[in-house]
């Protein structure tokens, strides 16, 4: 590929440096400090504290939900949600295995069988069409629900993920899952900001998972969050991740199995900073998506950009190459020249737990899984 040199000089322009750059780094330009210095002179440092109740009233704002609960991290913000939503074990969860590994393992946390249906090609997140087909073949309506005539289990929840925060078909999904009855929890661990048809993702199931790693648009060191508008469920989740205790004011009385999944006040404090930013984080990388857009289309590569009705976050940005072999040229070259880039993750079919499990062609899955790359996309 002739034009390589010329992406790796314009990375190295857009980023005004001749050092390392990473895929995705933290931005701390606010009230970190201020708010981290606050928490330890409080020494309210630990599970509970100020800065968890405004960091859920926060996420209630920002992604217009009615209740928002701070956990310790997205993939226990999935499993509480699948939880929530009625998941047993022994069941089935729909989702797909272009996905960061996170999403399969919350449903086998809870003892259920993750089902890969395939992606679509503009989204890169679980497709609508393929889980109409899916359904057709192998659905089983039935008065509490949805079951699978191949394998005689409960398909109990769908689980679709916006990957690198471009949302998937919303509409059509919950459509189709409205009719067979099966409740949708998004894994929003991405997309934070991303908007379908003028909502936050998150906002469109009846629960949906927030990450705040440390390689997220906002970041709290380690968080998570699950935001839903059924406040009966949602106070189920604060009360299950805090280790179903029932309140007294001195008394120990869990009545359930709980988890101690609670978001410390330390990273809560980090989290309401970061998420003060996140309007002016969101501009700042359209803005370098715009760069993109316009570079790779004058060098003849894809770059994946927002479909219609959406807006994306532009997480972690990124190009599609013609084929393996130019996705590996591209690769090494720009991993040997200090420009970090990262393939996507391998299906999870591919991986030894998951590869029994039931799964349909996954024709542009396998496409996508050969040729899509991450690109660096911090916050300049
Ligand atoms: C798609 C997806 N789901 C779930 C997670 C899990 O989030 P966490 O790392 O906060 O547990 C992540 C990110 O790490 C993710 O990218």
């Amino acid at each position: 590929m002739n034009s390589i040199n010329s992406v790796i000089s314009f990375i190295k322009e857009q980023y005004k440096t001749d050092n390392f750059i990473p895929l995705h780094i933290p931005h701390f330009g606010g009230n970190e400090k201020k708010y981290l210095i606050d928490t330890i002179d409080s020494t309210f440092v630990s599970s509970v504290g100020a800065y968890v109740d405004q960091f859920e009233v926060m996420m209630q704002d920002i992604t217009h939900t009615k209740r928002a609960v701070a956990v310790v991290n997205g993939t226990a913000a999935i499993q509480v949600a699948l939880r929530l939503l009625g998941v047993k074990a022994g069941d089935e969860v729909l989702t797909q295995a272009l996905t960061f590994v996170a999403t399969a393992n919350a449903i086998a946390y809870q003892n259920a069988t993750p089902v890969f249906i395939d992606v679509d090609l503009d989204t890169m997140g679980l497709s609508a069409k393929a889980l109409a087909v899916f359904l057709e073949e192998f659905g089983d309506l039935r008065y509490d629900g949805c079951y699978n005539k191949k394998t005689g289990k409960k398909i109990s929840a769908c689980l679709p993920m916006h990957t690198f925060g471009f949302p998937v078909h919303l509409e059509e999904l919950i459509k189709i899952c409205d009719n067979w009855k099966i409740p949708v929890l998004e894994d929003a661990a991405e997309s934070l900001g991303s908007e379908y048809k003028g909502k936050s993702t998150g906002s469109f199931g009846k629960v949906g998972a927030f990450s705040f790693n440390g390689n997220k648009i906002v970041t709290c060191g380690g968080g998570g969050a699950i935001v839903t508008n059924d406040v009966t469920m949602g106070e189920k989740g604060k009360y299950l991740t805090t280790t179903a205790k029932i309140p007294h004011p001195y008394e120990y009385v869990h009545d359930e199995m709980g988890y101690n999944f609670r978001m410390p006040n330390l990273n809560a404090a980090l989290a309401c900073a970061q998420l003060e930013q996140l309007t002016g984080f969101l501009e700042n990388k359209r803005k370098l998506a715009k760069e993109y857009e316009s570079f790779f289309a004058s060098n003849g590569i894809n770059f994946r950009t927002e479909t219609p009705d959406t807006k994306a976050n532009y997480w972690l940005m990124c190009v599609e190459l013609e084929n393996k072999s130019e996705r590996d040229l591209f690769l090494k070259s720009t991993n040997k020249n200090g420009v970090m880039t990262r393939p996507i993750w391998q299906l999870m079919y591919r991986l030894p737990m998951y590869a029994n499990c039931q799964r349909d062609k996954q024709v542009n899955a396998e496409f996508l899984e050969e040729r899509i790359v991450n690109i660096p996309s911090s916050v300049r």
